[in-house]
């Protein structure tokens, strides 16, 4: 028999804690894990869509801008997810978050790099000139001036995002933080298996599909977040989330709605009507974009599926006049940006 040291008696120093792994699985939500799974099931890789199908695309060069300007301006936001999304899992490995939560969440992650690839294939293929991405080509004609100023400007605010996303996991607990993601995620599964059914370009018909299968998912894990979290909360923090609403309501429009200048997006004169035209363009490119009153349509549908959420462990929902829906009265007020939270 072997003799072992007498030594294995004598414990470590104290763990320091907070740490950032740990070491144990308890069993936590079964819809924890039955969401991580279906991640697994539902993997998609975006090299594999049609995208040679877009060279021979019958578009016109204004329809082609058109959708490469789109692209770019949803490459502002889905290129802020995965770092939105990597700073969060580092947060709740160091929380100690449920397991099956720290997983979901490293598969929106990994969902997240999809949908900024997409945005790559996309743009860098449409954009005059084939350029490595949104902000590096030079614009020729006046619409392409105009697509490349629009995207310079919304650049600029998706950098002030960042900076109130920091401040926000500075002051906020980090299951408020989440419950913020809710609306987002909502919308963005309406309004992209809309324009799933709406494109008539094969490669995005597809990709919208894949999309708002992900964003399903995500809606459901911030929908648990947020039922787990909601009961215990005080005053304060629900108010803050009813203002969070509202700001994301206002951050997100810009690409699933509309433009809204002035109310957190800082935009130049001319911005919006240049953004009309171009989109205009788009959607007669093919690319699925909604109009105007069936965007609003789904926004009003997903947004009551959240008021009844929130309104249930008595959160005030704020006022969305912009697709007529009533609530608690919440101005912007303009602090420097508190943290609008929300991604998709
Ligand atoms: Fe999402
Ligand atoms: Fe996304």
């Amino acid at each position: 028999m072997v003799e072992l040291p007498s030594s294995v008696d004598i414990p470590p120093p104290p763990i320091l804690q907070p740490n950032v792994f740990p070491l144990d699985w308890p069993p936590g939500n079964p819809l924890t894990y039955e969401l991580f799974e279906l991640a697994k099931r539902e993997a998609w890789d975006p090299a594999r869509l049609p995208w040679d199908t877009l060279r021979d695309a019958k578009m016109s060069a204004e329809e082609r801008l058109g959708i490469g300007y789109w692209f770019s301006l949803l490459g502002i936001f889905d290129a802020a997810a995965p770092p939105v999304f990597a700073h969060a899992l580092v947060e709740m490995y160091k929380a100690h978050e449920e397991d099956g939560v720290r997983k979901c969440f490293s598969t929106i992650l990994r969902d997240e790099l999809n949908h900024e690839e997409v945005c790559r294939r996309a743009s860098t293929a449409l954009l005059p000139g084939n350029p490595w991405g949104p902000l590096r080509w030079t614009p020729k004609t006046a619409l392409e001036k105009a697509a490349f100023h629009n995207v310079q400007w919304a650049y600029h605010n998706g950098g002030r995002y960042w900076d109130g996303y920091e401040k926000a996991f500075k002051k906020y607990r980090l299951p408020i933080l989440f419950t913020s993601f809710l609306m987002g995620e909502v919308a963005a599964t309406t309004l992209f298996h809309e324009m799933s059914k709406a494109s008539t370009l094969t490669v995005f018909k597809e990709t919208f599909l894949a999309i708002s299968r992900d964003e399903s998912r995500h809606a459901r894990m911030a929908l648990y977040l947020a039922k787990r979290t909601f009961p215990t909360l005080p005053q304060e923090e629900k108010d803050f989330i009813t203002r969070q609403l509202r700001a994301g309501f206002i951050f997100l429009s810009m690409i699933l709605f509309k433009p809204f200048p002035g109310q957190f997006w800082e935009l130049p004169e001319g911005f919006l009507e240049n953004h009309e035209l171009l989109q205009a363009a788009a959607a007669s490119g093919g690319l699925g974009i909604l109009p105007l009153a069936e965007r609003e349509d789904a926004w009003r549908k997903a947004m009551l599926r959240v008021k009844k959420t929130v309104e249930e462990f008595g959160i005030a929902f704020p006022a969305m006049p912009e697709v007529g829906l009533s609530g608690a009265d919440t101005p912007f007020v303009d602090d420097g940006i508190e943290g609008i939270v929300p991604v998709f």
